[in-house]
């Protein structure tokens, strides 16, 4: 999939929380080797540089344009362009840190473990990844598809949600852990703009489907859309677009 930073940023502060929650749960870990996987274009790797001034920090990301982005301003941080699917780290990590981009990664029952046993002992895992898939804003993508000439071209990507129940995170990792702490917040982010959430999954889930269709129908599947999710998130009377989005946080210690 073709990722757009500026689509994707347009959102960048509603974004960030989670990121923030995650950080500020992972105390006060000493490390050397940090990784932030998919770390897109770079601003969270930021403040992990900041939190580990004295640490080697490498992002590791996929799409040569985010990393494009991530690079500016230079900094001692490490860019590496590498698919998820088959990174390995140069050395065990003292943290391996990843926001809103495992879902990507199909089977969590293995993915996990095997990061889990890339880290040094006493390293910190620390994931977050949306758990909203069977939200309006998803199920309006389902449905647009069904509804209209692009269904046969568009319904082999309506895959089942790609992220488990927490309790397939716990049992597939606890026998490596220390420590392991999962939970869940739905925040309500709170977003301005025109058709807001359409221009929120457009940065993200929305996209595959759209990169699968041409013009004219890759814009009128995009009306549909706008039109099905605007109904289940209707703009209040100040312009503002509430949207309820529930993510997991997964933290873990190595034994
Ligand atoms: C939603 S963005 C999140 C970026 C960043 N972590 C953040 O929170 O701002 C997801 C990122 O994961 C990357 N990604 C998704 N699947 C990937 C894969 N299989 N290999 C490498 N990167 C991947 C994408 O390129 C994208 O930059």
């Amino acid at each position: 999939m073709a990722w757009n930073p500026q689509q994707y940023l347009k959102f960048a502060q509603p974004r960030l929380r989670p990121a923030l929650d995650l950080i500020a749960r992972i105390g006060t870990t000493r490390a050397q080797v940090v990784y932030d996987l998919g770390c897109g274009t770079g601003n969270i790797t930021r403040l992990l540089a900041e939190r580990w001034p004295d640490a080697r920090i490498t992002g590791v990301d996929g799409s040569a344009a985010m990393l494009a982005q991530a690079a500016q301003p230079p900094s001692p941080i490490q860019w590496v362009l590498e698919s998820l699917a088959s990174w390995q780290p140069e050395t065990p990590a003292d943290v391996i840190f990843s926001n809103a981009a495992l879902h990507w990664l199909p089977q969590h029952r293995t993915l996990f473990p095997a990061l889990a046993a890339m880290l040094a002992p006493g390293g910190i895992l620390a994931v977050q990844m949306p758990r909203n898939f069977l939200a309006p804003s998803h199920t309006a993508i389902h449905d647009t598809v069904h509804a209209g000439p692009w269904r046969s071209q568009l319904e082999a990507l309506i895959t089942p949600p790609p992220v488990s129940e927490p309790q397939v995170y716990y049992s597939v990792l606890q026998e490596q852990a220390a420590a392991l702490d999962i939970w869940e917040t739905e925040y309500l982010h709170v977003l301005t703009g025109k058709d807001a959430v359409k221009e929120w999954t457009k940065g993200t889930w929305l996209k595959r489907f759209l990169e699968c269709l041409a013009e004219p129908e890759r814009s009128a599947f995009e009306a549909e859309y706008a039109q099905r999710v605007a109904v289940a998130y209707p703009p209040l009377a100040n312009g503002q677009t509430l949207f309820p989005f529930r993510r997991l946080f997964i933290l873990m210690q190595k034994r």
